[in-house]
């Protein structure tokens, strides 16, 4: 099952995957996650993302496209996977499409994730990400059972620099501008999901699964 999870940032895609890896056992793969990464370890890739990153702007595509290139190559992901945060422009739709003719398969479901503006905001000032398996918690919607820790995996928690709401307010332009024409681009092709992403976490991730089963 090859899947992608579109929304704004902070809809919920990267709290949504880690159910999604759980339940179908197929990776989740983040670019943001890889690129963070990336910076962390100071490789030339993360010198080059950390300053887009840093203004809530997007990295070029270039980058990101001959990440995704190489990461759906890897072995865990020939039983599918979960596309978390890519693409985000028009040029990085048209390459997946490319990159997966060449892998001979295709997108099987988009899942649009959608919420209000005001509820992204509050979301992402809130939010702490683990630094060993990237979970988002959130201080007041979704906290950990222990202060700073990882339920998942025990890691250490810290706030994204790019969680200050200026960054905030930038990112939600940059999704509005450059990733939202993505919608009917995929309802076009005809694999758009669209769910409420409204609500508490668990009723959303029930709904994913209606839709990816087919039993909505
Ligand atoms: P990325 O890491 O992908 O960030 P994003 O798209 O801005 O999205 P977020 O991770 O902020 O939100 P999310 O939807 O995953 O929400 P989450 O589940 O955490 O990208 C970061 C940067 O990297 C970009 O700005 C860009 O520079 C670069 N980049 C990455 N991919 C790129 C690409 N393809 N091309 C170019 N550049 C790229 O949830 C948010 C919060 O809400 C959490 O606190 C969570 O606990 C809480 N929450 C979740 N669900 C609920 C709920 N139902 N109710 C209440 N709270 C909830
Ligand atoms: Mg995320
Ligand atoms: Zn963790």
């Amino acid at each position: 099952m090859d899947v992608i999870l579109l929304g704004p940032p902070g809809a919920g895609k990267g709290t949504q995957a880690k159910f999604m890896v759980d339940r179908w056992n197929i990776p989740q793969v983040s670019t943001g996650d890889i690129l963070r990464a990336a910076v962390r370890e100071g490789t030339g890739l993360g010198v080059e993302a950390r300053g887009f990153m840093d203004r809530g702007e997007l990295v070029p595509d270039r980058v990101v496209i001959g990440i995704i290139a190489e990461r759906l190559k890897e072995d865990d992901a020939t039983g599918g996977f979960i596309l978390d945060g890519f693409p985000r422009t028009l040029p990085q739709a048209e390459a997946l499409e490319s990159i997966l003719t060449d892998l001979d398969r295709n997108i099987d479901h988009v899942v649009s994730i959608e919420v209000d503006e005001e509820e992204l905001v509050d979301r992402l000032t809130g939010r702490r990400m683990c630094k060993g398996c990237g979970e988002s918690f959130h201080v007041l919607f979704n906290p950990p059972q222990n202060e700073g820790v990882c339920d998942r995996c025990g890691g250490g928690l810290y706030q994204r620099d790019d969680d200050k709401e200026g960054t905030i307010r930038q990112r939600l332009n940059v999704y509005r501008d450059q990733t939202s024409p993505l919608i009917a681009f995929y309802r076009e092709k005809g694999s758009l999901r669209e769910i409420d992403g409204s609500g508490n976490i668990q009723d959303i991730s029930a709904r994913i699964e209606q839709v990816l089963t087919g039993t909505e």
